[in-house]
């Protein structure tokens, strides 16, 4: 017999596997919400059917935490009258064979005896929830958790039917899909430019529903189907067929219905035998690429109502009801050529540029190949026909190469080894996929950041030039590199004519930007954004190099000198990995050149004494009373930067004792444990 892996876990292990896929589901349902996902919907929902074939064995875990997108704080919360539930998912005949199974098992129904199955297509939109009172509109909300949603009422009213028609009941709330048509998406793609193109209809639709101006939600064209009810005042019929012949008497949307040879004259696709289901699926997905929606696979319901009371939910999704998956949607087409895009922190990125293609009702051009390996492992080179895949919400991918295809002069595909931006070297660290260009303070790619970061709070902390202003500049060419900052005030002029500065903010702008001329060498070493020179590690530069000049001109020579490559890895605190990525900063020119200036331009505080130099070097130190030259934080900052250590109370490791005026009790236990006692005037000479 097989054992099967969860079998041999402990019950711990269960436990802890599924806290880790909720975590993880979770996170990837906030990214979907943001329209900015990082895996594939196939890839989603390996999790989650891993999470669902445990919950079912474990049913003791199935309670919460709940899994699905957090409502945000841009929207009021509201709670579901009742919890929206989400779909188990089947991917096989056999999956749907086993729900039939496990259904009649608990329904009490004998292998022969068969149960109408309902079946719709499943849209691949965002979910909502519409209520209606005495037939008008009255609350939207999103899913949210499935127990909150967010009140999006405004943004639904310019969807849905204000009003329902003929015999409405007096409360009924409706469920179903808010999605957007392919030709929308195509119209809305072309008119945004490229930065801000959505990667497919759902996040299209997503992005316009969770407007908090209504009006942008009304001009994106969205549309709706409903599939279902929460809560109704009154009696809608039996069955789920009798829902929706409702829904269409009220005036709303449901999904339609698509024609297949098998199904042709009757009015719902009610399926009275598994093999039947299994005919309409592969049916539907032949015809799939001819709707003007994306759908990806098909909801099969038990349709008597009576049996889906009985047959509950389990783990958050009802047990009458199943999502039978589509696989993602692939085309021929051939690469045109391959481009390399660099990320806001240098990442080089390949990107196949396609023969347009139409891959379920949306044309694609581009293709991720996501980095040089994948790009070697499948040999993929530019001229090649290759299987493209459309995942629903990811840029497509490449699944395979047609070899037979390929042009005779073809080539392996080489991958820069320079950014194709700033021509800088592009490195590739040991144990990492992606190359690195090293051009930072350089390259037109990574400026918006690299300002950004220079003028952060750790570094030299220019107040009221944010990303926002940053980027602005930048877009007006006022400032193409960091140096450009310190020659803003000459641009005073140009700057006041841009809208959103008044006097008094660029006066706040330029005198800070003056302020941050002074700074310490630990703070300037940081704002360079060196790869892996945090705050930490340019407080360890900076103590060990003491001045600018001499940091500077010993790193220019770390490519070329073993001595002082060397003295670098022997400070404490610093790897190989800190000195490549100095080594490889420092091998560039350009970046060598803008160091420089930089340097002249500031005025950069050499660093604190290095520590072994210090009289309070390895002493246990401790602050008593009310400093009145310093702040206690100061004080604080300043001891350790000279290697002593400050602790909150007197003990007979106590080396000092700092008296400030008021002191109180740490000042009589030094004294009883003769301990030397300073006043602050004396430590600071001590120091000095
Ligand atoms: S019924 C209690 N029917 O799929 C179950 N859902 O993956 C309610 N969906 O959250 C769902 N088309 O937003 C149902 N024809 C359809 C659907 C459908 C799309 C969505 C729904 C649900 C998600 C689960």
């Amino acid at each position: 017999m097989k054992i099967k892996q969860e079998e041999l876990f402990g019950a711990e292990d269960v436990l802890k596997e599924i806290k880790k896929l909720y975590k993880n589901i979770s996170y990837h349902d906030e990214l979907y919400k943001e329209g900015r996902p990082e895996i594939s919907d196939a890839e989603y929902d390996v999790l989650r059917r891993r999470l669902d074939s445990l919950q079912e064995k474990y049913p003791q875990y199935s309670t919460p935490p709940k899994v699905g997108a957090k409502p945000s704080e841009k929207f009021s919360k509201v709670p579901h009258s009742m919890p929206m539930l989400s779909l188990s998912n089947a991917f096989s005949e056999e999956d749907i064979y086993e729900w039939n199974a496990r259904n009649k098992k608990f329904l009490g129904l004998t292998s022969d005896e068969n149960i109408n199955i309902y079946v719709e297509l499943k849209i691949d939109g965002l979910s909502f929830s519409a209520l209606y009172k005495n037939g008008k509109f009255d609350l939207g909300l999103t899913r949210g958790d499935g127990e909150i949603g967010e009140n999006i009422t405004e943004n639904l009213a310019t969807i849905l039917p204000e009003r329902l028609h003929g015999d409405f009941p007096k409360i009924l709330e409706v469920r179903g899909e808010i999605y957007m048509s392919h030709k929308n998406f195509t119209n809305l793609n072309d008119s945004l430019p490229e930065e801000e193109k959505f990667a497919n209809p759902r996040n299209a639709a997503a992005g316009s529903l969770r407007q908090k101006d209504a009006t942008i939600t009304a001009s994106r064209k969205l549309n709706y189907f409903v599939y279902g009810i929460g809560e109704c005042s009154e009696s809608l019929g039996n069955t789920q067929s009798d829902y929706t012949r409702s829904f269409v008497k009220l005036g709303l949307k449901t999904i339609p219905f698509v024609q297949t040879s098998m199904s042709s004259g009757r009015v719902t696709p009610v399926k009275h035998s598994i093999s039947e289901l299994m005919e309409f699926y592969y049916n539907v997905e032949q015809k799939r690429k001819d709707l003007d929606f994306d759908i990806d696979g098909l909801v099969y319901k038990i349709d008597r109502l009576d049996y889906q009371k009985r047959l509950g939910e389990v783990a958050r999704a009802p047990r009458w009801a199943i999502a039978h998956k589509f696989p993602a949607e692939q085309a021929i087409t051939q690469i045109e050529s391959i481009d390399i895009q660099v990320g806001r922190i240098g990442t080089l990125t390949p990107v196949a540029r396609l023969k347009p293609i139409t891959v379920g009702g949306v044309v694609v051009s581009n293709a991720t190949l996501h980095n040089e390996d994948e790009i070697r492992r499948k040999d993929i080179r530019v001229g090649d026909t290759i299987v493209i895949q459309r995942a629903g919400d990811v840029i497509p991918q490449v699944v395979s190469v047609d070899v037979s295809k390929r042009p005779a002069n073809s080539i392996p595909y080489e991958f820069p080894a320079y950014c194709p931006v700033c021509g800088s070297h592009a490195v590739r660290e040991e144990g990492e996929v992606a190359r690195r260009c090293t051009g930072g303070l350089l390259c037109e790619a990574q400026l918006v950041e690299r300002i950004r970061h220079f003028v952060s709070r750790g570094a030299l902390d220019i107040e009221g030039l944010g990303e926002r202003q940053i980027q602005a500049f930048w877009d007006d060419g006022l400032i193409k590199n960091v140096t450009d900052i310190f020659s803003l005030a000459d641009k005073a002029e140009i700057i006041s004519a841009r809208q959103g500065w008044g006097k008094k903010s660029l006066e706040n702008l330029l005198g800070a930007i003056e302020k941050s001329r002074d700074v310490s060498l630990e703070k300037f070493i940081y704002a360079l954004g060196i790869r892996h020179v945090g705050e930490v590690t340019a407080k360890l530069l900076a103590r060990e190099y003491a001045n600018a000049r001499n940091w500077f001109f010993t790193m220019q020579q770390l490519g070329s000198d073993s001595e002082k490559r060397e003295s670098l890895n022997n400070i404490h605190g610093i790897g190989e990995t800190v000195a490549g990525s100095l080594t490889d900063f420092f091998a560039e020119n350009h970046n060598v050149e803008i160091v420089e200036q930089l340097i002249s331009l500031l005025r950069i505080a050499d660093a604190k004494i290095a520590m072994s130099d210090s009289k309070v070097a390895g002493k246990t130190v401790v602050f008593t009373g009310t400093l009145t030259r310093m702040t206690r934080a100061e004080a604080k900052e300043r001891a350790e930067s000279l290697g002593a250590k400050v602790a909150s109370s007197v003990s007979a490791q106590t080396d000092f004792l700092i008296a400030g005026e008021e002191a109180g009790s740490k000042l009589k236990k030094a004294r009883e444990l003769n301990v030397a006692v300073l006043s602050e005037d004396e430590w600071l000479e001590l120091i000095k």
